[in-house]
């Protein structure tokens, strides 16, 4: 069995439901990076917003991760104003991503979802990782169950436990 490791930013858990139930289903390792800016504050929204759309920096714990000894990584973030959440933007940039392969996630209330993928798609190309499969999950007016239910449905149809064999 490959040795997974599953990378997400989640505000409001939903992110975090999908990287759950991927982690249950392949026995693979989470790892949340949380965004140190106060992301829940009045008007925190409108600087999120602004933030996301010029793919400002924040500040991030943990700063970097490493990846010594993963065969696959899972990368999951939401979607802000159509972009990754910037904990995910300033994560990307700090890994050594050379030579790993890579599936990317996003969730998103109702679109925006695959604009989120290719974004991060380019940075992580950019930095010698390999994108080999992505996937979105809408997550407006849903309940985490179905969240999960969802997830699990996208992983039968994309055949990921694939990517987890020898
Ligand atoms: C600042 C901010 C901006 C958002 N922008 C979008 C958007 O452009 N399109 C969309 O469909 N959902 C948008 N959403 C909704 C989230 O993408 C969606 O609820 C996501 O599943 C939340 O994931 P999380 O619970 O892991 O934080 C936004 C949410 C926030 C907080």
């Amino acid at each position: 069995m490959k040795k997974i490791l599953i990378i997400y930013y989640s505000k409001t858990k939903k992110t975090e439901t999908v990287a759950k139930t991927l982690a249950d289903e392949l026995s693979a390792k989470t790892m949340e990076i949380e965004d140190l800016k106060d992301r829940y504050g009045i008007l925190s929204n409108i600087g999120s917003i602004i933030d996301a759309i010029r793919e400002n920096k924040t500040t991030i714990e943990p700063e970097t991760i490493d990846l010594t000894g993963y065969d696959l990584l899972y990368i999951g973030s939401p979607t802000w104003a159509g972009k990754p959440a910037p904990a995910i933007i300033t994560l990307i940039d700090n890994l050594k991503l050379k030579g790993k392969d890579v599936i990317l996630f996003a969730t998103m209330g109702h679109q925006g979802g695959s604009n989120v993928i290719n974004r991060m798609a380019e940075k992580i190309k950019a930095r010698g990782g390999r994108i080999i499969n992505s996937f979105t999950i809408k997550t407006g007016g849903k309940q985490f169950n179905e969240i999960k239910e969802d997830t699990l449905k996208v992983m039968a149809e994309k055949d990921l436990k694939i990517y987890s064999m020898g």
